[in-house]
């Protein structure tokens, strides 16, 4: 990944960072507003969920510069993710979904640009969690 990308992930990521759990709140009543369809998913109680998820961006973050350290740990969270019942269809809104939020909580501080970057980070994520996915489904 371009330099200048990582610095605006990682800059951009401080700036909400102090706020990660109104990001992570309104994370979750926007995915379930806009798709419905993956409430049943998700357990009822959503505290562990969101702590967990804020973990992970944490994880990226930290490991954005070297990112042969994310294969693994990402790799494997994609494994579990095929028995939570995630498809690969689910991750776009899942992307989508957190970019809007991002752009929401970073509010004035949010420009043009941080939509590709983050576009682009989150989709590798979702590449490295779908092969680990389809690693896990060619086992059964
Ligand atoms: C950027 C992509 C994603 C990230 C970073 C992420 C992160 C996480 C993390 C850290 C957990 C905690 C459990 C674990 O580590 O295995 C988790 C659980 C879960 N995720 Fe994801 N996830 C992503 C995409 C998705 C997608 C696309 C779905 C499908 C709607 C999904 C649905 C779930 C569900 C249902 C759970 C389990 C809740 C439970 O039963 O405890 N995730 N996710």
């Amino acid at each position: 990944m371009e330099q200048q990308r990582i610095e605006r992930l990682e800059s951009s990521f401080n700036l909400v960072a102090p706020r990660a759990q109104e990001l992570v709140d309104r994370f979750y009543a926007l995915l379930f507003s806009r798709y419905p369809q993956v409430r049943p998913l998700f357990p009822d109680q959503m505290g562990d969920q969101k702590k967990k998820l804020i973990a992970s961006l944490v994880l990226v973050v930290n490991n954005i510069r070297t990112p042969d350290k994310l294969l693994d740990p990402l790799t494997e969270m994609g494994k579990r993710h095929v028995a939570y019942g995630a498809i690969p269809e689910h991750y776009p809104l899942v992307r989508d979904t957190m970019l809007e939020v991002l752009c929401e909580i970073a509010g004035d501080a949010w420009y043009e640009q941080l939509n590709d970057d983050w576009t682009a980070a989150l989709n590798l994520v979702a590449n490295v969690m779908i092969e680990g996915a389809k690693a896990e489904a060619q086992k059964a």
